[in-house]
């Protein structure tokens, strides 16, 4: 069996982790928590020892918008599957976007109301000090400031080890990078989500490693992993064996020594899968062809990125205005999305897609959809 380390390392902050990784946003919609555990003990005994989290990841309700029956936080079940936690086990968390006690969504831009993330965290994830605190930023513009002196402040108290930013620009990682030292920036990525293709050589340079979110789901996003395949990206998978979601997996790798996959799963089999990505080795030629750009394979279904606390109406789009599944993306975030996608759409009318399960598409048995 291929494990984590097959992907190589790199020193998050102070700590060497495997480049293969783990996200638990997926966790939590199945209401059989015994699934979770199974998972998440499955990845660490694969080697996996960095996992990413947040108190927002919660079914049912919560970013996902899904589930039934009571509250699973990934952070609890994160806590119930892996403490006494492991000494190599890294676990990077987020705030910013948050749930307050009355169920409301929220965005905490101040101090006090980032200090009670930070709390929630300890708390639910059951130790007295966080790996690693990502600030979520919900604008790619403006000052952080405020908000990242606060928690660097939460650093020299000794709650936190290293601190990140998510959903940032180079400006404002430069600007963190002032106040506080940055170990990593989480922003979402894939080979058809290409807004930030220069970030991996920029925070190469700045020694800062790059953490993309959405290299499976793409331009799918919260909604995840669709059928549709792009015809290259099945022509690569079916050359090594493997499936389209592999491929995505190990092109996101390939894209810097500094790059570290997440892939979220709620399924054993599909976090098997994805950490044998770390083994595929692609050509230079592959690596290329792939980063051709390609029809982005959206699903109908409307996406949701709504910002807290303003309405669909004054988002300018089809959003709900509640903070649902759409907190995690902020409406900057959003716009940039949807002028990307249909630049993809128009560059890459040409290309194919397919749709089929994965392990067909590898085996070649492709169904043109496009
Ligand atoms: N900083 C941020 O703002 C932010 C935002 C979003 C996410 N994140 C983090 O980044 C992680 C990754 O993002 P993500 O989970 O949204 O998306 P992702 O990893 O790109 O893709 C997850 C989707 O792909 C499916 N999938 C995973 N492995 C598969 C496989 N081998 N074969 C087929 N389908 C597969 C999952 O379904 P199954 O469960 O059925 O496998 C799910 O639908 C999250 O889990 C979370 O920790 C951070």
């Amino acid at each position: 069996m291929i494990t984590a380390d097959a992907a190589g390392t790199w020193t998050l902050g102070d700590h060497s982790v495997n480049r293969m990784g783990f996200g638990s946003m997926r966790l939590t919609p199945n209401p059989d928590r015994t699934v979770a555990v199974r998972v998440l003990r499955r990845a660490v005994e694969l080697g996996v020892n960095h996992i990413d989290t947040a108190a927002f990841y919660v079914s049912p309700g919560g970013i996902l918008d899904r589930g039934a029956g009571p509250a699973r936080y990934a952070t609890e079940l994160i806590r119930e599957a892996l403490s006494p936690y492991a000494p190599g086990l890294f676990i990077a968390t987020k705030v910013g976007p948050g749930i307050l006690p009355s169920g409301e969504f929220e965005t905490a831009d101040t101090p006090a109301r980032l200090r009670a993330q930070v709390e929630e965290n300890l708390r639910r994830l059951g130790v007295d000090r966080l790996d690693l605190v990502n600030l979520r930023l919900t604008r790619r513009e403006g000052s952080v400031a405020v908000r990242f002196a606060a928690l660097a402040a939460m650093r020299e108290e000794g709650l936190i080890r290293h601190l990140g930013i998510s959903n940032a620009t180079l400006e404002q990682v430069d600007e963190a990078a002032t106040i506080a030292p940055v170990a990593c920036v989480q922003n979402s990525f894939a080979l058809d989500l290409r807004r930030d293709a220069d970030m991996p050589a920029a925070l190469a340079s700045r020694g800062i490693a790059f953490v993309p979110f959405f290299a499976i789901a793409g331009p799918n996003r919260e909604d995840g992993a669709g059928s549709a395949v792009d015809g290259v990206v099945a022509r690569v998978a079916a050359t090594h064996g493997v499936t389209p979601h592999q491929v995505r997996l190990a092109w996101t790798l390939h894209q810097g020594d500094n790059v570290l996959a997440i892939p979220g799963t709620g399924d054993e089999r599909h976090l098997e899968q994805n950490i044998a990505a770390g083994a595929i080795r692609l050509s230079d030629q592959e690596v290329k062809e792939l980063a051709q750009p390609a029809r982005a394979p959206r699903s109908s279904a409307p996406h949701r990125d709504a910002e807290p606390g303003r309405s669909g109406a004054e988002q300018g789009g089809d959003l709900s205005g509640q903070f649902g599944a759409g907190l995690d993306l902020g409406l900057a975030d959003g716009d940039a999305f949807d002028v990307e996608a249909e630049r993809h759409a128009q560059a890459g009318a040409e290309r194919p897609q397919v749709a089929g399960d994965g392990q067909a598409l590898a085996a070649g048995r492709l169904e043109w959809v496009g």
